[in-house]
């Protein structure tokens, strides 16, 4: 699992992007990303995947509406995957469910090019990447109305309360995301961060386009989603993990 980078690069971040706004001379507002741009050492062997597979499974980020079937060569249901990391858990439910699509984003480097090295080594055919910010492509990318699922696994839990602005689940975002489901769509999201789940809870349950499928509780984790080392070591050690799965109504 990636980790949040220190406070300190995220405040330099913050302080370059208003300087950027500067320099430009423009007055338009930068959006407080989930995430802060690392360069991230990039392995032979995802550099070989990245050249090797990143033509064909790679597709470039483009403020327009993507043609999912002329993207994957056929017509099936779609499920998009926010922050994939290295790709694993990615893989191995793209390989038990060769009859769906599934859309991973990632903005590392790194993690593309691991998740492009297991496509390749597992000839898995049903997984495209967007390396961009998640909230751009389902602005300008995803249609409304078009997705049967969305997954978001251990998003960064930013830790400290004053970085909690950063954390991806909130009112806003999960509008957007619910306006790209179909009606019936769902969405998955687990964590390993007590009060990260507890502000999930409070925020899907508070959308009234979305209904809990699990009453008014966390869900039990589906067995499509794999359990990880890091959440295996983590469940030994006596920490929880929290599964929500909601759907469109
Ligand atoms: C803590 S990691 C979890 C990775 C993976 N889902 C897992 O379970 O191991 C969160 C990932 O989300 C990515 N991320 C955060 N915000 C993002 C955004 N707005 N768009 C795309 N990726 C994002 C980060 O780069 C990071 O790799």
């Amino acid at each position: 699992m990636i980790h949040n980078p220190p406070p300190d690069q995220d405040e330099t971040n913050e302080s370059a992007d208003a300087k950027d706004s500067e320099a430009t001379g423009t007055l338009r507002h930068r959006r407080i990303r989930s995430f802060v741009t690392r360069a991230g050492r990039v392995s032979t062997g995802q550099r070989r995947a990245l050249d090797e597979f990143g033509p064909r499974f790679v597709v470039p980020y483009a403020p327009q509406s993507l043609d999912w079937d002329a993207a994957f060569g056929r017509k099936a249901p779609r499920v998009l995957e926010i922050g994939f990391g290295m790709g694993g858990t990615t893989a191995e439910i793209a390989s038990a469910r060769p009859a769906d699509d599934f859309l991973g984003i990632e903005v590392h480097e790194p993690g593309v090019g691991a998740l492009l090295k297991l496509i390749g080594e597992q000839e898995l055919t049903n997984i495209r990447v967007v390396q961009h910010d998640a909230v751009e492509v389902l602005e300008h990318m995803i249609a409304a109305d078009s997705l049967d699922g969305v997954h978001i696994y251990f998003p960064d839990p930013w830790h400290k309360a004053r970085h909690h602005k950063r954390r991806l689940i909130q009112p806003k975002f999960v509008a957007l995301l619910v306006s790209r489901l179909k009606p019936d769509g769902y969405l998955h999201l687990a964590t390993d961060w007590q009060n990260y789940a507890e502000q999930m809870l409070e925020v899907l349950s508070a959308e009234p386009a979305l209904e809990n499928t699990a009453g008014s509780d966390y869900a039990e984790r589906p067995d499509y989603r794999p359990v990880t080392k890091f959440e295996r070591r983590g469940l030994k050690l006596g920490h929880g993990v929290w599964d929500l799965v909601f759907k469109r109504c």
